[in-house]
Formats: structure tokens, sequence, C-alpha cells
């Protein structure tokens, strides 16, 4: 498919042009060429590449979709997560609750702030366990971080309860949801700070890294926006010690262009995940039930399925390129040994590990090529069947 190797380096090898690619970025610039072209141009004439005009503009645009007083634009996600910590005052001695089976920036941003990450297992539908957040809350506990993960959002009424209970501040993990909404509000809208990533792979992606996040509150935001700039007020005013974190402003012109098309986008994911609902054979493949109060994005398409190694390889055998978010959970990471955890400390999360298989849902794929990985997912669990009753 001729992607650039970096971005996709964790697929799975696949023949030369597979039949169902995981994403299509030659689909998509093929059909934004002229208007992203017209983007290098406008930055380079005006040559404002840092902090420009499409930058203020896709925080205005941003902030309205997410119904949030405030967006700031930054360099990644994980620097989003890093700075609502920080503006929130989390720091060396604190403790943050998070899921074990996110990306792995949902914890290391909290030990980049010097606190502790505190897992907490997760539902059937891979998100933060509600039930089981009270029992992980000790005096240092100072924040939770719900993950927001394959543009689902937790349950995030339970989530604020206990939150609002125990006087903890809730961090939106919604790299990987926007325009997802929970009982009428968008993602970023629902904690104190939601933090968003605009990777290449995420819905709304840019040609590079970046990340931005929303919060009601007018003097985070103008922290924040400090933070991203050396902690400068001014031009010859160093307020705090701050950091590098700007938005390229070819990347924001991109994710402007980019963002007329988000809810077009969402609806052809969002039609193939419906067509998955009806094909795939719940007998053999778990997908967690749509809930009337909320609405999926699908920035990825997980189902849970036995024998999931072999599934695989049987669907990249016939040119079906599928990836596993995310195979080793962050409490069983080489990183992660010295806050303690050890096998067992999160049943479901574990299980679910071996489980979990991302099935292509990009939004260039045809209802076709929807029921060709379908029929191949149910063949081969027919096939499994057949053979364990001959
Ligand atoms: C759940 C989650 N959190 C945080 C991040 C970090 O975002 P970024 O890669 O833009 O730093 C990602 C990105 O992959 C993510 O999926």
């Amino acid at each position: 498919m001729g992607l650039a190797a970096p971005v996709l380096r964790e697929v799975a090898a696949a023949p030369a042009r597979p039949q169902v690619p995981y994403v299509d970025f030659q689909a998509q610039y093929a059909e934004e060429r002229d208007a992203i072209h017209a983007c290098v141009d406008r930055v380079f004439t005006r040559a404002d590449f840092v902090s420009g005009s499409a930058v203020a503009e896709l925080e205005a645009s941003l902030a309205e979709r997410c119904g949030t007083a405030h967006a700031v634009a930054l360099g990644s996600g994980t620097d989003a997560l890093i700075f609502a910590l920080k503006a929130l005052g989390v720091g060396p001695g604190d403790e943050v609750i998070t899921a074990p089976n996110s990306f792995v920036a949902s914890a290391s941003c909290i030990v980049h702030v010097g606190a502790r990450p505190v897992f907490v297992d997760v539902l059937d539908d891979q998100n933060l366990d509600p039930s089981k957040i009270d029992a992980a809350i000790t005096p240092r506990t100072k924040a939770i971080i719900p993950v927001h993960l394959t543009g689902r959002i937790a349950e995030m009424e339970a989530i604020n309860t206990v939150a609002a209970k125990h006087g903890l501040f809730v961090i939106e993990d919604a790299a990987q949801s926007i325009s997802s909404r929970y009982r009428g509000r968008a993602a970023g809208a629902l904690g104190h700070i939601g933090c968003f990533s605009t990777h290449p792979l995420k819905n709304l992606g840019a040609a590079g890294d970046g990340g931005f996040l929303t919060t009601g509150d007018g003097d985070i935001a103008a922290r924040i926006r400090r933070l991203r700039n050396h902690g400068m007020l001014d031009r010859d005013t160093v307020a705090e010690w701050g950091y590098v974190s700007r938005m390229d402003t070819l990347q924001a012109a991109i994710l402007n262009v980019r963002l007329g098309r988000l809810d077009n986008v969402i609806a052809k994911r969002r039609a193939n995940a419906e067509r998955y609902r009806t094909l795939l054979d719940p007998a053999f493949v778990f997908i967690p039930p749509a809930r009337a109060h909320a609405f999926d994005t699908f920035h990825t398409f997980v189902v849970q399925v036995d024998h999931r190694d072999a599934l695989r390889a049987h669907l990249l055998a016939q040119g079906i390129e599928t990836f596993i978010h995310y195979p080793r959970p962050i409490h069983l990471q080489p990183a992660a040994k010295e806050l303690g955890y050890g096998p067992g400390a999160f049943p479901v999360t574990e299980r679910q590990a071996g489980r979990i298989l991302s099935l292509p849902i990009n939004q260039y794929l045809t209802p076709g090529q929807i029921e060709t990985v379908a029929a191949a997912v149910n063949a081969f669990y027919r096939s499994q069947k057949a053979a364990d009753h001959a």
C-alpha cells in the first residue's frame, strides 16, 4: 500500500497491496491533494510557520465542536495529558487513577509530572470500571484519567460521581474520541480537561504529530498557552519554566481542512461498524454493544475472540490487515516494573489482551470489503468448529 513505514511500523507485513488495508493514506491524499497544496502555499506565503493564524482558527473550531469555552493546540496528545496534570497541580507524592489497557501515554504522562499511576481494571467494553475506582483511592489520589478507548466514551456519569465524592479532578483521555458523545455532551466537555491527539492515525489526524486540550476554565487555558511556549507571558517575559509544544501552522491548516470532513469520516466509520455488527457471528465474536446514551466514533473497531492470533494469521493470508490495541497491558511493560504490579493484577484487562483484535474500519472501505472481512472471520470459526466436531 506504499504507506510511510514509521506511521504503521506495528502493522504485520501484508501482501504488497492488501485486499483490505487497515488504513489508506493514499486514498486520503488523492481526495485532499488540492486542499493540502493550498495549505502549503498559504503558510509559505504568509511565513507564519509557528502559532500562525490557522492555529487560532483551529482552536476556535475545536472549542465549538467540543462544547468548551477553550481549546489549546499543542505538539501532541501526550503533551496535552502532561500539561493537564501540571495545570491542575498534580506532582510528586500524588496518585492518579487510569486504565491499564490504554496506549502507554495515559500512564507515562503521570510519571512525567512526578506522580504515581494507579491502575483500575476495565469493563467488557475496555473502558474503566467505575465500580472499582473507590477501592483504588487513597489520601494521595488527586485525579482520574478515564480513557475513551476506541472512540467509545467511558461511563462518565458514574466516574464523575466517584470523583466528586472524593474531590478529584477528572482529565478525559479523549485521544481516540473526537466528536464522540455521552448523554448529549461531547468528549472533552465531560471532565475538568479533555486531551486529544491529532496523530495521523486518528479520525482527525494531521500530517505529523499534534494534539490539543479543551477546558471550560480560562485560567487553565491561559496557563497552558504559557507552558507550550517557554512559559512566556509575552516576547520578553518568562513567567515560569515552560516547554516547546506549539502546533505547527501547517499542521493546523491541514487539520482545518480535515475538520470540515470529520463528520463524514465518522459517518462512514459508523456505517462500517454497523455492517460488521450485522455480519459477524455473535457465537464467535464479541462486540461491545451500542448504548442508547452514547455516540461512538470508531477510531478502532475492536472485537474480542478466542484463537485471536490464529485468526489474525488467517486474515493476513487473505490480505486483510489487522492491529492489536494493545497486546501488552501497561502494568506488565518493563517500564512499569517499579510500580510493583504483576500478572493477575487486572484480570479483565489481561484476558482481553489475548483476545482483542482491531478489524479494518477506515472510511475508504467499501461494503464489499467489510463483507469480505466478516465472511473470512466467520469462516475461520465455522471451520474450527467443524474440525472440533470431526
Ligand atoms: C489513548 C491515547 N492516549 C494518548 C495518546 C497520545 O497521543 P500522541 O500520540 O498524540 O502523543 C494516544 C495516541 O496514540 C492514545 O491513543
